[in-house]
C-alpha cells in the first residue's frame, strides 16, 4: 500500500517579511508541485529519498540527528510511529518540480505533502481528498482533517525554521489566492468558489535569479533592521497593510483584493511595485534582483521580489502581447516561466 500526496508551491504577492511581524500577506498557489509517497517496510528504518540524496536511519533516531533538509520527514515519521504499534519501517520518497531555495515554497509544500501522505498511510485521513473542496464544504470531521494537516505540517516546518509566519504552509495547503493573517487565521479566495471571483488576468511571470537564499538568514536580517529602526519599521508595516486593506471616505474597503474583484491589473501592478519599495528599504534586495526588475520595467505592470529575497525569484505582471519580449530583456542566465494559480491545494490518495 502506498499513500501519495501532492501540494503546490506558492508565490507571495504582498507582505513577505512584514507578515513575520504581524501584518497580513496575500499569497497564491502555483502550478508546480511536490509529491510525497510513503509506504511501510520491514526494514526497521526510516528511509527518505529525495533529489537531495537518500538517508536511512534506525526507527529510534530523532529528527535532530539528521541533516536539516531531512528533518521534517523524520519528525513526521517518528510522530506517527510513536503513536502506532506494530510498524516495522517506513519509506518516504519526494519528487518535486518546485525549484529549491528560491522562494517558491518548496520546503512548505514538502511539509504539507509529507504530513498528508504520512497521515494517510496511518489512516488518519479519508482514503482520498482535496483540501480546496474540504475548505469550501467545511463540515464536521473535515475540520479535523484540515487541522491535522495544518498542525502536523507546521510542526514539521518548525524543525528547520522555527520563526515561520505559517503563511507559506497555509497557501500550499489550501491552494488558490489566500489572505493570511497570523492572528486571525486564513481566508481563502479561490477563483472558482463563492459568489465573488478574485482574478488576475495578466501573466504572472516568475523569474529565477538562480541565486539560492536562506530564508532564516533574511528573516534574521530584517529582525535586526527592525530593532535599529523601530519607528520606520512600524510605519512600513502600516503601509504594507494599507496596500491590502484600507477604507475610503465612505467607509468602503479598498485594497488589492478589491482590485482583484474588479480585475484591475494596472492597480494590482502598481501596488506590487509599491511593495517592492518597502522590501528595498528593509534591505532584502540586491543588485541582481534590482537589475532583473529594471530590465522588465518597460513591459511589466508591476514587479517585486517574492519570498525572502537576497536572491530567489521576482514576480512580474505582464500582458499577453508582451510575453515574447521577456527572454531578450532578461538574458540567458535567468530561468523564467508564466505561472497559473493552483486551486486544489494539497490532494492525497491511497494506492493498493
Ligand atoms: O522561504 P521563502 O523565500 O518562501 O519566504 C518566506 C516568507 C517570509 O515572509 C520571508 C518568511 C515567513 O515565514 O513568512
Amino acid at each position: 500500500m502506498k499513500s501519495i500526496a501532492s501540494a503546490p508551491g506558492k508565490i507571495i504577492l504582498f507582505g513577505e517579511h512584514f507578515v513575520v511581524h504581524g501584518t497580513k500577506a496575500i499569497l497564491a498557489a502555483i502550478d508546480k508541485r511536490v509529491t510525497v509517497t510513503s509506504s511501510f517496510t520491514e526494514n526497521k528504518t526510516i528511509k527518505v529519498n529525495s533529489e537531495l540524496g537518500t538517508i536511512e536511519v534506525p526507527m529510534s533516531s530523532s529528527h535532530e540527528e539528521v541533516e536539516s533538509e531531512f528533518r521534517p520527514f523524520v519528525y513526521l515519521a517518528n510522530k506517527m510511529i510513536n503513536s502506532n504499534q506494530n510498524v516495522n519501517g517506513l519509506e518516504i520518497t519526494i519528487d518535486s518540480d518546485i525549484p529549491i531555495g528560491v522562494g517558491l515554497g518548496s520546503s512548505s509544500a514538502c511539509c504539507v505533502a509529507a504530513a498528508a501522505s504520512i497521515c494517510g498511510l496511518f489512516k488518519e485521513l479519508p482514503s482520498s481528498g482535496e483540501m480546496a473542496q474540504v475548505w469550501s464544504r467545511q463540515i464536521g470531521d473535515e475540520k479535523e482533517e484540515r487541522e491535522k494537516i495544518s498542525g502536523m505540517s507546521r510542526e514539521a516546518e518548525e524543525t528547520i525554521f522555527p520563526d515561520t509566519s505559517g503563511a507559506d504552509l497555509m497557501c500550499c495547503q489550501f491552494g488558490g489566492i489566500i489572505e493570511y493573517n497570523g492572528h486571525n487565521g486564513v481566508i481563502v479566495f479561490s477563483g472558482s468558489s463563492g459568489s465573488v471571483s478574485y482574478e488576475i488576468s495578466a501573466n504572472i511571470l516568475i523569474v529565477n535569479s538562480m541565486i539560492q537564499h536562506s530564508t532564516k538568514r533574511s528573516v534574521e536580517k530584517v529582525r535586526k533592521f527592525k530593532e535599529n529602526n523601530e519607528k520606520r519599521f512600524s510605519e512600513l508595516c502600516d503601509l504594507v497593510n494599507q496596500l491590502m486593506e484600507h477604507y475610503d471616505k465612505l467607509g468602503r474597503r479598498i485594497g488589492v483584493l478589491e482590485d482583484m474583484i474588479k480585475n484591475d491589473i494596472t492597480a494590482i501592478g502598481l501596488k506590487m511595485s509599491e511593495n517592492q519599495k518597502y522590501l528595498e528599504e528593509i534591505q532584502v534586495s540586491n543588485d541582481t534582483l534590482r537589475d532583473m526588475i529594471s530590465s522588465l520595467k518597460e513591459i511589466s505592470l508591476g514587479t517585486k521580489i517574492t519570498g525572502a529575497g537576497d536572491g530567489g525569484c521576482i514576480i512580474a505582471l505582464v500582458k499577453d502581447e508582451n510575453l515574447d519580449k521577456v527572454p531578450a530583456l532578461l538574458g540567458k542566465d535567468k530561468e523564467c516561466f508564466s505561472a497559473k494559480i493552483d486551486t486544489k491545494g494539497v490532494v492525497w490518495k491511497i494506492e493498493k
